[in-house]
């Protein structure tokens, strides 16, 4: 089987090319670098010993599109491709409609031209907006959003379900990730923003290798254990095998359906800054300050049907998590 991989050099598309490529998938890769580096794909080929092929361009480049189809014969699509930070998706409204809209809308005429109608698309947890109770399970009502961003992935999963009502022929799983942090344990690929990180995980590793001063922990009077934001976090490696099982549950000719991919614990920013302390023995200076606006108290999955219907479940722990994110930055400064 052949799977391509739109944004296969990014945060969660790498982990998953290498868990593609180590359970024997053909794997074909798009990407234009926008928000990773080409040395990725190379990372990708010493951790798995494989070859794959890539192709450096935009997804909405149709014409790269149509050769990618004719010189590959492509069995089912994960599309990762897309841009992903909240502020700058207000900052820059029709960038990330044009983008994430564009792209997911031009493959989706390519597959169809192609007859490759299985597709596997990166949504998000943010489709549920303020939830309306916790865990957060499938069934919860989506589309109240609070930023362009969630609402590209709120519309394409509109869009790709609307596909379907038209032609029943296509597969179609749509993951609802939490918060992936971590990194692959051989330290090559991994997380490291080149700017200031919108996130947390990231945010915490700046600090911790002193390149910025303090964490901000926005606010610290929610309704939960002290007061600190609570996500679900899960390990990007548990994240990458959820997509191997949707890819199996696709090419069995299912439809479509939502899967929520965490690990349905909830941990604050002061219990993941006091894990990474702990297990990485290191010291994060943080302060208090004002809550940041969009954020919710409280996000964690139910992933009971996750289980059921993919026969997936997250296998890392909290210390998997803060150790493996650590890891990498560290290994990847002592190489530059
Ligand atoms: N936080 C801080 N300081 C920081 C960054 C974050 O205290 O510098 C807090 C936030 O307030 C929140 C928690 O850490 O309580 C997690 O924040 P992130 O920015 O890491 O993640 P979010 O849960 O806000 O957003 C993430 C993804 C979105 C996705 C959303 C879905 O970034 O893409 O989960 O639930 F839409």
């Amino acid at each position: 089987m052949r799977i391509l991989v739109t944004g296969g050099t990014g945060f969660i598309g790498s982990h998953t090319v290498v868990e593609l490529l180590n359970e024997n998938y053909e794997v074909v890769v798009i990407d234009d670098f926008s928000n990773s580096k080409p040395d990725v794909v190379d990372k990708i080929k010493t951790i798995t010993n494989k070859e794959f092929k890539f192709y450096e361009g935009n997804v909405c480049d149709k014409e790269l599109l149509q050769i990618i189809f004719k010189e590959n014969k492509i069995d089912a699509v994960i599309h990762f491709a897309g841009f992903k930070a909240v502020g700058e998706s207000v900052q820059k409204p029709l960038m990330y409609y044009r983008n994430n809209l564009d792209s997911t809308l031009t493959l989706c005429e390519v597959m169809n031209a192609n007859n490759v109608k299985n597709i596997v698309f990166s949504s998000s947890a943010t489709v549920y907006g303020n939830p309306k109770g916790l865990p957060i399970k499938e069934t919860f009502p989506t589309g109240e959003t609070t930023n362009p961003y969630g609402a590209t992935k709120v519309m394409i999963e509109r869009i790709l379900k609307d596909i379907y009502i038209s032609d029943n022929t296509w597969n179609i799983a749509l993951l609802r990730y939490f918060n992936p942090i971590g990194a692959h344990k051989s330290g090559l690929i991994g997380e490291n923003p080149n700017d200031i990180p919108n996130n947390l995980m990231p945010y915490i590793v700046k600090v911790a290798t002193k390149e910025l001063k303090e964490l901000n922990i926005f606010g610290n009077d929610y309704d939960t254990v002290d007061g600190t934001g609570v996500r679900d976090y899960i390990h990007v490696v548990d994240l990458a095998k959820g997509h191997i099982k949707a890819i199996e549950w696709v090419l069995k000719n299912n439809g479509i359906d939502a899967f929520n991919l965490g690990t349905g614990n909830g941990y604050s920013v002061l219990e993941l800054v006091n894990a990474f302390k702990k297990y990485n023995n290191v010291d994060v200076p943080y302060k208090i300050v004002g809550r940041r606006e969009g954020d919710i108290g409280s996000c964690y999955a139910d992933v009971s049907y996750a289980k059921e219907k993919l026969g997936w479940e997250s296998k890392y722990d909290i210390e998997d998590m803060v150790k493996d994110s650590y890891n990498f930055v560290k290994n990847s400064t002592l190489h530059m």
